[in-house]
């Protein structure tokens, strides 16, 4: 974990903190000395995050909540910048994937999909102002969407996407009179859990490319010696949580006179998966 102090005194949440993009984000700020509130629906990896950002002697809090609860994902926000008397950064990072053809798609993952990357963000971002506005602290807002918001054949995913990028410019432009400032950031493929709802025949020729036999029900989680496998085999075809990290890290530390409305981050060659 890399240290510094450039976020102390800062105040940040980060949601989808159990896995993967998440829980890098969580681990970068809290090593620059944000005090972290970590958001997802999966304990144990959130705790091990909470107590590691503790021994590089930071502050964080690990919350369990399914972010289709819209309410009590308001309600943390208010609660975290109520406590802190701030809130600097918030992150809305949780997302749902599928590589499913659009008429392929079954309706209920479609809305699962829509409510989790687009409507749970959303709230996140509306909380979040009315927070950043009630305690004067100003701050970011970054909306991770993705380069398949580009891709027009990434299915009711990247519909989900381009959603958010279109949220996120429209907020900016709707914030440039109060101290917010807000970033979609577009990563390229990045070895992490979002592959769990992908097609068996997806999922198991990911397990196939890197060695590992997969048998792993929908939804579930992929062993870490897979994701450590998949980074190891395919180089400089996939990017790493921590490199998106640095990049939310630099976002959140430019001055509120500037804004970055959007970044891309690829890895150096091109996949599709
Ligand atoms: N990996 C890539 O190649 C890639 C590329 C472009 C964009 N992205 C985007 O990056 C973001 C992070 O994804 P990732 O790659 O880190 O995947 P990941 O490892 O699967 O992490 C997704 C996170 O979202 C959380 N989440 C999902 N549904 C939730 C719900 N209903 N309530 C609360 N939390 C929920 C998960 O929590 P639980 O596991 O605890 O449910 C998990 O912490 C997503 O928005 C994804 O679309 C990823």
């Amino acid at each position: 974990m890399t240290s510094d102090s450039a976020m102390r005194g800062r105040t940040a949440i980060v949601t989808g903190a159990s896995s993967g993009i998440g829980q890098a984000i969580a681990l970068r700020l809290g090593a620059a000395g944000a005090a972290v509130h970590l958001v997802g629906r999966t304990a144990p990896p959130m705790a091990a995050t909470v107590t590691r950002i503790a021994a590089a002697g930071g502050s964080a809090t690990a919350n369990v909540l399914d972010l289709r609860d819209h309410d009590a994902l308001a309600a943390l926000i208010d609660r975290v910048a109520d406590e802190s008397g701030r809130l600097d950064v918030m992150v809305n990072n949780a997302g749902i994937a599928s590589n499913r053809a659009i008429l392929a798609e079954e309706v209920d993952a479609a809305r699962e999909m829509f409510d989790v990357n687009v409507l749970a963000l959303l709230v996140g971002c509306r909380a979040a102002v009315g927070a950043m506005r009630r305690t004067g602290s100003g701050g970011h807002l970054v909306n991770i969407s993705s380069t398949a918001a580009r891709q027009p054949d990434s299915g009711v995913y990247g519909a989900t996407k381009a959603a958010v990028g279109y949220l996120s410019e429209g907020l900016r432009r709707e914030l440039e009179d109060d101290d917010i400032r807000v970033t979609s950031l577009l990563p390229g493929v990045v070895a992490t859990n979002v592959v769990r709802n992908f097609t068996p025949e997806s999922v198991a020729g990911i397990g196939a490319l890197v060695g590992v036999p997969l048998e792993t029900a929908p939804g579930e989680r992929l062993p870490e010696k897979v994701l450590e496998a998949a980074q190891n085999a395919l180089g400089t075809h996939i990017a790493r949580p921590e490199d998106i990290a640095d990049a939310v890290y630099y976002v959140v530390g430019l001055p509120l006179r500037l804004n970055i409305p959007e970044i891309v981050v690829r890895p150096a060659r091109t996949m599709r998966i």
